[in-house]
């Protein structure tokens, strides 16, 4: 086959994604009490008009409490699905598909949001959940100390997680996104340096694992059985070398929960890294994530996977592909920077990329 990889529809499930780029979540604080605006319409709307085949929403939290500042967005109310169905219209009748991303900040709720009507302080309650509390668990200066969630209302977060997930799917979504990344409440109880909890929910593997795996039953009960579900996770806290801390979480830990969340019913890994603590050592480069994404590849059959971080053009893209380090590829501050990136690496990888109706007639004076 002629056609690049990249441009290549993608199947999983009942899904056909018309090509492999990906639009990574975002938040745009952008939100007024949780609900979605026109601003995610006319953002999200353009990702789709210029070709990108998933649009994947930003972190939406399930629980008012779940939200990273006061301008996120919420899935957990009925009257929240209104505003996402007529942006999932949107994006089908373009012709790209459209997920979510169902979130609970855990310990990293309670930020002030940029450019928000909200005063902070007026804002948040004294209601910062985490696997564990203290103050020696807080964020920052600029966040509440978290305080540890009882069993009760662990069952009410995995709850919601599925009721959320049930309202994602009358809003139509393609697909929805857990978001088990970048030191929010999943992750908290993953990482050791999270979870000092000493119930079931804490110390082995097994036990850190349980909560995720909880939410992502309570998802696949509540979300269409045809559909995919994607799970985002941090592949590794980024902390191997930071002398003092022995016990965090890393990529040998990421592919052991990736067989078991593929046994349980996720079908996509989007793996990034880091977030759980500020002691954290990201090297950036471009690609700089591919081989987490390629390692739990190689290491988990059965299971579909997204690389992302700092992929900036068509060329690069499709070497990831072509060297089978992963299914899809997802970019995030690039589609900021150039809403158009598909149909550039159209251009780039000499493939006629279908222009929307609307902007056919941009394509004369380049052909
Ligand atoms: C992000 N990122 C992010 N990740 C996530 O899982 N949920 C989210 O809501 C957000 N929000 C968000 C907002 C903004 C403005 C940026 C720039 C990033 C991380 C993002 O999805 C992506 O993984 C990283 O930005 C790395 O990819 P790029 O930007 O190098 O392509």
């Amino acid at each position: 086959d002629k056609v690049p990889l990249l441009f290549q529809p993608f199947t999983i499930k009942d899904l056909t994604i018309p090509n492999r780029i990906v639009v990574a979540p975002m938040c745009m604080y952008s939100s007024l009490d949780g609900f979605f605006t026109n601003f995610h319409l006319a953002s999200i709307g353009s990702f789709a008009i210029n070709g990108a085949g998933l649009i994947i929403q930003e972190a939406t939290a399930v629980l008012p409490n779940g939200r990273i500042t006061p301008g996120c967005a919420g899935l957990w109310d009925d009257a929240q699905v209104f505003k996402l169905k007529e942006i999932v219209d949107f994006v089908h009748v373009q012709g790209g598909k459209v997920g979510i991303q169902l979130a609970h900040a855990g310990r990293k709720a309670s930020a002030g949001a940029p450019y928000t009507k909200y005063p902070e302080s007026a804002f948040w309650p004294e209601d910062v959940i985490a696997p564990s509390g203290g103050a020696h668990l807080q964020w920052d200066k600029h966040h509440r100390v978290p305080r540890e969630l009882s069993l009760a209302e662990i069952r009410e977060v995995i709850d919601a997680f599925g009721a959320a997930a049930a309202r994602a799917a009358r809003a139509g979504m393609d697909t929805v996104e857990i978001h088990g990344a970048h030191g929010y409440l999943i992750h908290n109880f993953l990482s050791p340096l999270t979870n000092q909890r000493t119930d079931h929910y804490g110390g082995s593997l097994e036990n850190r694992a349980r909560f995720l795996l909880e939410v992502v039953k309570s998802v696949r009960a509540n979300f269409p059985a045809e559909k995919p579900i994607f799970l985002r996770v941090s592949a590794s806290d980024l902390v191997e070398e930071v002398e003092g801390i022995e016990d965090s979480w890393e990529i040998e830990q990421t592919i052991q929960i990736a067989k078991w969340v593929r046994d349980a019913g996720v079908d996509v890994l989007h793996v990034s890294s880091g977030g759980n603590t500020a002691q954290q050592k990201i090297l950036t480069a471009p690609g700089y994530q591919v081989p987490f994404a390629e390692q739990i590849k190689r290491a988990v059959p059965g299971l579909a996977v997204v690389a992302v971080g700092i992929i900036l053009d068509g060329p690069q893209a499709e070497e990831v592909l072509k060297s089978e380090k992963a299914d899809l590829v997802a970019a995030g501050r690039t589609f900021l920077r150039h809403p158009n990136f598909a149909m550039n690496s159209a251009r780039e990888l000499n493939v006629k990329a279908a222009y929307s109706q609307q902007y056919s007639r941009g394509r004369t004076i380049h052909s």
